[in-house]
């Protein structure tokens, strides 16, 4: 596989260890995608696990945390009938023909969270698979995993008229729903992925340039008079905001690709991946 698009050369081997390491270098050491093994989320009580990476997940009923990937599926199930039963997008205009609710591993540790259906996922129902997916594909293969073992959402689940860039108000029609999910899923860190979901996580209005590479936090609380399908009170989740696939595709320039994947690099050093300094040739 080659990941030159997103300007990695070469990927490193990580393999996981007991403590946070510090970052390696913004730009990728030598190194070939081979093996990713990500320190499992520690839960008292909950049986210890191996590993999650090479072998993927999807399939397991239990995560490397002790959770029950069934249950948590059908958490995830109950967020969509809700969403369905309201259909919020009935308040503002769209395109779409399919509800696209979000992929992947109901548990996961890392959740990328991006904009909105474009027509090859209103098509498919599934988020990201056209070109901007295939550039997100290049960057979770660049991280050493596979898309079955992140989580991928998105901030409307309706396809916008257009593509239009949805508004602040719609955000926050859709964003409820969006925030039981991560509730239910709980990653350890969430990659935001262009300003949209950015500023609607961080409740902020900076730029994307002010914001990505930098650690913020979302706080999800319960909010009354709404059903509480994931039974969390509150909890927080680090943010990585980076930029958007599309934008990269649109931008693609060594400067920008470089941006992403540090941001990338921080992710995956809060995760416990780290660097072994093998050598392959991509
Ligand atoms: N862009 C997004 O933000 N989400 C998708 O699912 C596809 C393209």
């Amino acid at each position: 596989m080659t990941l030159r698009l997103m300007g990695v050369e070469f990927v490193p081997v990580y393999r996981a260890r007991a403590s946070v390491v510090a970052p390696s270098s913004a730009s990728p050491p030598a190194g070939a995608p081979a093996e990713a093994v990500i320190e499992p989320k520690a839960v008292p009580g909950a049986a210890a696990a191996t590993s999650w990476g090479a072998e993927g997940v999807a399939g397991s009923a239990s995560s490397p945390g002790g959770r029950d990937r069934n249950a948590a599926q059908a958490l995830l199930d109950r967020v969509r009938e809700w969403y369905e039963q309201d259909s919020p997008h009935t308040n503002f205009k769209t395109d779409h023909t399919k509800i696209v609710f979000g992929v992947g591993d109901p548990c996961a540790r890392l959740m990328f969270i991006g904009e909105a259906p474009g027509a090859d996922e209103d098509r498919i129902g599934i988020p990201f698979v056209g070109r901007a997916g295939q550039m997100l594909d290049k960057w979770i293969a660049a991280m050493g995993l596979q898309r079955s073992e992140v989580y991928i959402g998105n901030v409307l689940k309706t396809r916008p008229p257009n593509n239009a860039t949805p508004t602040i108000d719609e955000a926050r029609l859709c964003a409820p729903y969006l925030y039981e999910q991560i509730a239910v899923v709980r990653p350890e860190v969430i990659v935001t992925l262009g300003l949209p979901a950015t500023r609607l996580l961080l409740g902020t209005d900076q730029s994307m340039g002010q914001l990505r590479g930098r650690w913020s936090e979302f706080v999800y609380r319960a909010r009354p008079g709404e059903p509480r399908i994931a039974g969390i009170d509150e909890f927080r989740v680090p943010v990585m905001p980076t930029y958007h696939p599309a934008f990269l595709l649109r931008s693609y320039t060594p400067e920008n690709r470089g941006k992403v994947w540090a941001d990338l690099q921080k992710a995956m050093e809060r995760l416990g991946l780290r660097c072994n300094r093998s050598r392959q040739s991509a």
